[in-house]
């Protein structure tokens, strides 16, 4: 049974798509076929996480909300961009072609409709075990859209008071929405937090499932979003969390 797992989050910057994009390629690298649906038409990152130029997108989401494309003709099949063989395949669907060009974003019940059916077609055309989307963040209608299709809905945070708080206002509306399972990834902690603590802390909150407590790493903002820091790190204890967190997200 493929899995539709939504990235979701307060606000922008909390390492969505840093982690849509580590667990696609950890699931990968376990054999699976994953997609990633960017859907952040406005500010699309994804692409060059797996080093997709724009010259080399036919089509994108943008193109698909827009019915100038089929879904199928928006997933690129990223494996081969990655420096290293891969057991599984990767497609990405990219938010948005041309950054200049007229950003749909996802916004009505139609959206939902659509978002629903293209999903579904990439599960049955390309055979995958689980599909990932990186939403655009918040509360608002639009940002809730594409709650409606999610197997497992995963909530990234950082230990901000604004996150704290925006991530209790999201999660009470989440909860409100039929979304079979919502859990948390913290993401960011500083290293010389005690995680467990945090963990605690977060479940108690939240009343939710912790799956990670994530640290701050240099490294990671020294990837800029141009690389993939599972597949640049393969031995370091984050890739070590971040496959336990794929696994259990995907089991
Ligand atoms: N654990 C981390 N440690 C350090 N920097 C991180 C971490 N996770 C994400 N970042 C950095 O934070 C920035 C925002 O991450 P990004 O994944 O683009 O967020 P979002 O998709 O939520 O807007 C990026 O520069 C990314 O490299
Ligand atoms: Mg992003």
């Amino acid at each position: 049974m493929s899995k539709t797992i939504l990235i979701h989050s307060f606000r922008h910057g909390v390492g969505r798509s840093t982690i849509a994009a580590n667990l696609a390629f950890l699931l990968a690298s376990e054999g699976q076929r994953v997609a990633i649906i960017d859907t952040s038409t406005k500010a699309p990152a994804t692409h060059l996480l797996f080093g997709l130029k724009e010259d080399d997108m036919a089509y994108s989401f943008n193109d698909y909300l827009l019915g100038q494309c089929d879904i199928q003709q928006a997933a690129h099949n990223v494996t081969g961009h990655l420096k290293e063989s891969l057991k599984g395949q990767i497609f990405l669907v990219p938010a948005n072609t041309k950054s200049e060009k007229t950003a749909r974003q996802l916004n009505d019940a139609q959206d939902a409709l659509l978002l629903n059916t293209g999903c579904q077609t990439l599960i049955d055309s390309l055979g995958l075990d689980a599909l990932l989307i990186d939403t655009q963040p918040g509360v608002s209608e639009t940002a809730l859209v594409a709650i409606t299709v999610a197997d497992t809905l995963v909530m990234i945070l950082g230990l901000s008071k604004q996150d704290y708080q925006g991530t209790g206002v999201t999660m009470d509306v989440v909860r409100q929405l039929d979304v079979p399972r919502v859990v948390l990834i913290v993401n960011e902690a500083p290293t010389a937090f005690d995680f467990d603590e945090i963990e605690t802390k977060m479940e108690q909150t939240y009343n939710c499932e912790v799956v990670a407590v994530l640290p701050h790493l240099d490294e990671v903002m020294a990837l800029a979003n141009k690389d993939i820091f599972a597949l640049r790190y393969p031995n370091h204890s984050l890739t070590t969390q971040l496959r336990k967190a794929a696994i259990n997200l995907t089991s």
